[in-house]
């Protein structure tokens, strides 16, 4: 989806001299940033937060960056837990030792002979976070703390054992992760960073993967997000565009069609198995590009792939059968005149325009999309939902639900005709506009009695 017209990154960039000449464009593009960024600030105080990167995060160039934006996180009262790993460093290290790194499944094989390398190279990406987290923060906006990084032996691990006939040797997965160990630390206002080192009750170590970790430890803590950093802006689709959110269901068909050993194999998969599991959130963000995660979590619409939870609940088209249901949410918000007369005989006609939101096979919300392909825009119309059911997102999936079907019918303006409900879509990425703005053929049906007010948006 593309930004919204009060996000920052639809605002032009603007550069010092610019800025300079022009003051009141940079303050224009600040002030709605600041205000869409405010309800998120607030909504993720105290919240537990798992990042997860991989080893080469500690060796791009933006790393310095990404560790300010954690440690402005922390300033705002997230809670951070960090699993970092370290393939690239334990590859660098193998080599200069004259071994092999060995692959099954894009799963390491760690030998006897290379668990001291695994051990080496960890500990001394860990030491270039640490190193990074201390520093003092370059801006004065975050308060000059000084961040406390705490590790320790959260994780018990247990071997993979033999896979495909293949042993796996020192290369293990987590048995239990002691998140009452990792809560005491949060609660002291630590920040937690975790390896990929976890210790057997035989007191082995173990070679897990970074993915894993994470996953275990966001499930664990019921964190309420845990964020994957990626190669690539997120999940992408065909034509290179990010996919911006994903139910579950959704994003285990892409992740079991996904090239093997892929990052978005392992972190999309991983990403659905932390929601299953309670994980509010999963996002899945681009390494490459400076202050991602920032636009990600502040943003209502985020820079990567949001990932949450199928719900029993199903959006899907109208069909003739559905009259009947469509009538009863539609005619008392009708007979309220917060919704246009729409006569029985038009429904049926129309009703493919129509998508509905189903709670347990009942129908519980609609909203049609009226198309003027013409002028390149579409009406969103009739979005209604039972009062039983309101404030629990289906509006709003709904919407979604239009937006897509708009998009893929190449329609970039969304427009909606209100009179009483102007609030709810400014909330989200509406603007106001005028019956000018309408198409033509649209501007010809307006009826100027009722007046209704013309918001529209870019999708
Ligand atoms: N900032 C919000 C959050 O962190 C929404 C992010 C939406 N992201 C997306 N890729 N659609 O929960």
């Amino acid at each position: 989806m593309p930004p919204d017209p009060v996000s920052p990154i639809s605002a032009s960039p603007v550069s010092p001299t610019h800025a300079a000449a022009h003051p009141s464009t940079e303050l224009s593009a600040f002030v709605p940033s600041f205000r869409g960024s405010a309800p998120y600030i607030h909504a993720f105080r105290g919240k537990t937060f798992v990042v997860c990167f991989g080893g080469e995060v500690v060796a791009d160039d933006t790393f310095p960056n990404f560790i300010a934006d954690l440690n402005l996180l922390a300033s705002l009262g997230i809670r951070l837990v960090l699993v970092h790993g370290a393939r690239p460093q334990v590859e660098k290290l193998l080599e200069q030792r004259g071994m092999e790194s060995r692959y099954h499944k894009g799963i390491r094989i760690t030998d006897e002979s290379q668990l001291g390398s695994v051990i080496g190279a960890s500990a001394r990406a860990r030491a270039r976070i640490e190193a990074a987290l201390s520093m003092a923060p370059r801006t004065a906006s975050v308060a000059p703390v000084h961040n406390r990084v705490t590790g320790g032996n959260f994780i018990v691990a247990k071997p993979i054992g033999v896979v495909d006939g293949v042993d796996m040797k020192y290369s293990g997965e987590v048995r239990r992760i002691d998140a009452q160990a990792i809560n005491d630390c949060l609660k002291d206002g630590d920040i937690v960073l975790m390896s990929t080192l976890g210790y057997s009750t035989s007191g082995d170590t173990f070679n897990l993967t970074v993915e894993e970790v994470a996953t275990q430890t966001a499930i664990a803590l019921k964190a309420s997000k845990l964020i994957f950093l990626l190669d690539t802006p997120g999940v992408l689709e065909a034509d290179g565009s990010v996919m911006s959110t994903l139910y579950t269901r959704e994003a285990s068909a892409i992740a079991s069609k996904a090239p093997q050993a892929s990052d978005v194999q392992f972190f999309l998969s991983a990403a659905v198995r932390a929601c299953q599991k309670g994980v509010g959130r999963a996002h899945l963000i681009g390494r490459k590009s400076d202050g991602a995660i920032l636009q990600e979590l502040f943003t209502r619409d985020g820079i990567g792939t949001m990932i949450s939870v199928d719900s029993l609940d199903n959006l899907r088209p109208a069909t003739i059968e559905d009259v009947g249901a469509l009538l009863s949410i539609i005619e008392p918000l009708e007979r309220q005149g917060v919704l246009v007369a729409r006569p029985r005989a038009l429904i049926e006609r129309e009703v493919e325009r129509f998508y509905l939101a189903e709670h347990d096979g009942q129908i519980i919300g609609c909203a049609a999309l009226y198309p003027f392909p013409e002028a390149g825009k579409a009406e969103l119309a009739c979005l209604a939902v039972n009062p039983d059911y309101r404030r629990e997102g289906y509006g709003e999936r709904l919407m979604k639900a239009i937006e897509k079907a708009a998009k893929e019918q190449g329609i970039n303006t969304l427009f909606v005709l209100t009179t009483r409900t102007a609030a709810w879509f400014l909330e989200r990425g509406f603007t106001p506009a005028t019956v000018t703005d309408l198409p033509e053929k649209k501007q010809a049906l307006y009826n100027f009695e009722r007046a209704s007010q013309v918001y529209v948006k870019q999708i």
